[in-house]
């Protein structure tokens, strides 16, 4: 059985149908994005199929894993574990998948939050995750859809803006790293223009 029948297989005993919907979806988006931007569309999609593994496990269980591994936590997350589900689902990679590479397991690790600094493989999974066509079609979405095959640091600072936008909005605990992420990938942006 192919590694991707695994997953899936996998996938279906433990989180709900649409949100394996949702995963095919980052998957497709990925692909998308490695291809345009040259980057390995196998790590690609690996990363993308594994990225939401701990998505459903329940936060005692995250907190558990996290504290096993360990994985550095802050008040933030120990208040909401679900944010640790990223971190989480790296380990899972590895232990249920055997997944080694370590730019696989960091794209997966750093999906929600993003990093300062993350390789191109992670801001493709990153924005894949918030940018997949089951996300809806609003004009916000379209348009960092296309800023996306546009310039990658670009589009990472808009999909912080927009996330960051709805945490306000909503009136959600931001993480600070969403923050770093944002501010890093601005001025990368800015280099980028810039040649
Ligand atoms: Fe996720
Ligand atoms: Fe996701």
């Amino acid at each position: 059985m192919s590694l991707r029948s695994q997953v899936l297989d996998w996938l279906s005993k433990n989180v709900p149908p649409a949100r394996v919907q949702h995963i095919l979806g980052v998957e497709q988006m990925a692909l998308r994005l490695a291809d345009h931007y040259q980057v390995d569309p196998c790590q690609a999609q690996t990363a993308a199929l594994m990225h939401d593994l701990a998505k459903y496990f329940p936060s005692q269980r995250l907190l558990e894993w996290a504290r096993a591994e360990p994985i550095p936590l802050d008040p933030i997350l120990e208040q909401y574990p679900h944010l640790i589900h990223a971190d989480v689902s790296a380990l899972v990679a590895r232990t249920e998948f055997g997944i080694e590479e370590a730019e696989i397991l960091q794209a997966i690790a750093h999906h929600t939050l993003g990093s300062p600094g993350m390789t191109s493989l992670s801001c493709i999974v990153f924005l894949a995750d918030t940018l997949e066509s089951g996300r809806g079609q609003t004009p916000e979405l379209n348009r960092l859809r296309q800023v996306s095959f546009e310039n990658l640091h670009r589009a990472v600072w808009q999909t912080c803006d927009y996330t960051l936008q709805y945490l306000i909005q909503t009136g959600r605990t931001i993480h600070p790293r969403v923050i770093s992420t944002r501010n890093w990938a601005l001025a990368m942006a800015r280099d980028d223009s810039h040649g």
